[in-house]
């Protein structure tokens, strides 16, 4: 959707509550005490309505980890509803229906790339990277269900998340696969699954979905199944993840043969024009008469887009800022009924801001911290942190391994590093501002000097979001070499 126009932003949103898409691990949890009775009612009308309005992507157990189905907005009958459960039919039958808004360009990219392979029956291997709620599992769920993927290629697809062991995965694949094993074991698995390469078959999409999932031990299943495409003709595998380097990391095997490294394709976090525009997109399919003004969906795509880009978290909060909207309603009314049936609520920005401020505490601008507040000593250690919560391998954050690494980015940035009385005395110094805790764990957990333990108080994705806006920080959070000594 092109731009962000006024008019079109008077959005109908009361369906958000019951139908935004959300995933229930991931969620965030943020209590709004308020009116419990009210609350109550609005579940109770919400169940019920729920039947015929849901279109939340399904996330299956260990023994059903389908592909979650596309997102669908539907107007049916609780019997086309029961009709469509009992056939699992694939929803987006027909290609015209557009791609996800905002990752055009991704799937045609993904489109072209499965297709040319499909075409050429050759096999493959590819790694998507992207922060949480970028639309990574959305956009493969669109890919698979495109009539010529679909029917082109047998469809595999794995959330590593539900697999316990590497056993499961393969057991997943055999049953996806239909195979017969000789037992259950991990072995008799992979043997009926080696030998399936083995005989004349239709192309294979393998989509292996949160694989930094498995912890360092599983993982070792995953060299096995990337070398598949090396070694097997007509196997295409999809393996999806949060890091962008996790191959790299994890697998550098794979790395040091040619043949079998995986081609990368990454997804950004949402701007804050695609946020709008995906809202705008969700809602208008919802075709409900509510409002969201366009001042109020301005401030809260910006505020996502700057904190982490992530649009799970954009719908979970646009979802409590609708129903704070109602509860305001309610509170002019005082009649549930009148408030479930009327859809002329408007999100203004005083709702917004009450709920941001909740997420996120206080209305404080950890970017204005970043940017103005912080003299640069404390930024390399926050970015010393940074980089060993997202890239280290040992995410315990003690004073003295934070101070190794602090040397190293510091000299690496022609700076003098602070000698490690000097750094804890910049760390008291976040500390007062609320970014760090000193000496966390209880008695002799908290450590004093060199052992003593840190935690990061500021949230994650927002700190990151503002280092990373810094040229000369933002390389620092790749740089892993600065995390050991060789
Ligand atoms: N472009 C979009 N249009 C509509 N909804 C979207 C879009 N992108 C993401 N969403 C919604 O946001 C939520 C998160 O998306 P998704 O599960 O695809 O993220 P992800 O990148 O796979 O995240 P994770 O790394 O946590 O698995 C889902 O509910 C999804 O439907
Ligand atoms: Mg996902």
């Amino acid at each position: 959707m092109a731009g962000f126009e006024p008019r079109t932003c008077r959005l109908q949103m009361s369906a958000v509550q019951a139908t935004i898409p959300f995933k229930v691990k991931k969620k965030v949890n943020i209590n709004l005490k308020k009116d419990k009775i009210v609350d109550d009612t609005l579940k109770k009308k919400q169940k019920l309505r729920r039947k015929n309005e849901d279109y939340e992507l399904t996330y299956g157990t260990e023994n059903d980890c389908s592909p979650p189905k596309q997102a669908k907005v539907t107007d049916n009958s609780d019997d086309d509803v029961d009709k469509e459960n009992s056939n699992d039919q694939n929803i987006i039958a027909d290609n015209s229906i557009k791609p996800l808004v905002g990752r055009e360009k991704e799937i045609a990219w993904l489109e072209n790339y499965l297709l040319d392979h499909l075409d050429n029956e050759e096999s493959a291997s590819l790694y998507i990277s992207g922060q949480p709620g970028t639309g990574k599992t959305a956009s493969l769920t669109y890919i698979l269900n495109i009539p010529k993927i679909r029917n082109g290629y047998k469809q595999v697809y794995v959330n590593c998340t539900m697999m316990k062991s590497a056993a499961s995965i393969y057991s997943r694949i055999c049953s996806e696969l239909q195979l017969k094993t000789t037992g259950s074991t991990e072995k008799a698995c992979l043997t009926a699954i080696e030998k399936y390469f083995k005989n004349n078959h239709k192309m294979i999409l393998l989509v292996l979905d949160e694989i930094d999932q498995l912890d360092s031990k599983r993982q070792s299943v995953l060299y096995t199944i990337f070398e598949w495409p090396s070694v097997n003709r007509k196997l295409v595998l999809v393996g999806i993840a949060n890091a962008l380097d996790l191959t790299e990391r994890s697998l550098p095997r794979l790395q040091a043969r040619c043949s079998l490294r995986p081609r990368t394709l990454h997804f950004a976090p949402y701007t804050k024009q695609q946020i709008i525009d995906i809202f705008i997109s969700v809602l208008e399919k919802e075709d409900r008469s509510n409002v969201f003004s366009p001042v109020a969906l301005q401030l809260l795509a910006a505020k996502i887009a700057a904190v982490s880009g992530d649009m799970r978290r954009a719908l979970d909060i646009g979802k409590r800022v609708i129903e704070l909207a109602k509860r305001s309603k309610f509170s002019e009314n005082h009649c549930v009924d009148s408030m479930m049936k009327d859809d002329s609520v408007t999100v203004e920005l005083k709702q917004v801001l009450e709920v941001l401020d909740d997420v996120y505490g206080g209305g404080r601008k950890i970017e204005n911290d970043v940017e103005e507040g912080l003299p640069m000593q404390q930024k390399l250690v926050l970015c010393s942190i940074m980089l060993m919560l997202t890239k280290g391998k040992n995410k315990d954050l003690v004073m003295g391994k934070l101070h190794d690494v602090y040397k190293r980015v510091a000299r690496s940035r022609n700076i003098a590093p602070l000698d490690i009385g000097e750094m804890m005395s910049a760390c008291s110094l976040l500390e007062a501002r609320g970014a760090l805790r000193a000496g966390v764990g209880a008695g002799a957990g908290a450590g004093a000097g060199r052992a003593r333990r840190l935690r990061l108080q500021w949230d994650e994705a927002e700190l990151l979001a503002a280092l990373q806006d810094k040229p000369l920080l933002s390389a620092i959070l790749n740089d892993v070499s600065c995390l050991s000594s060789s």
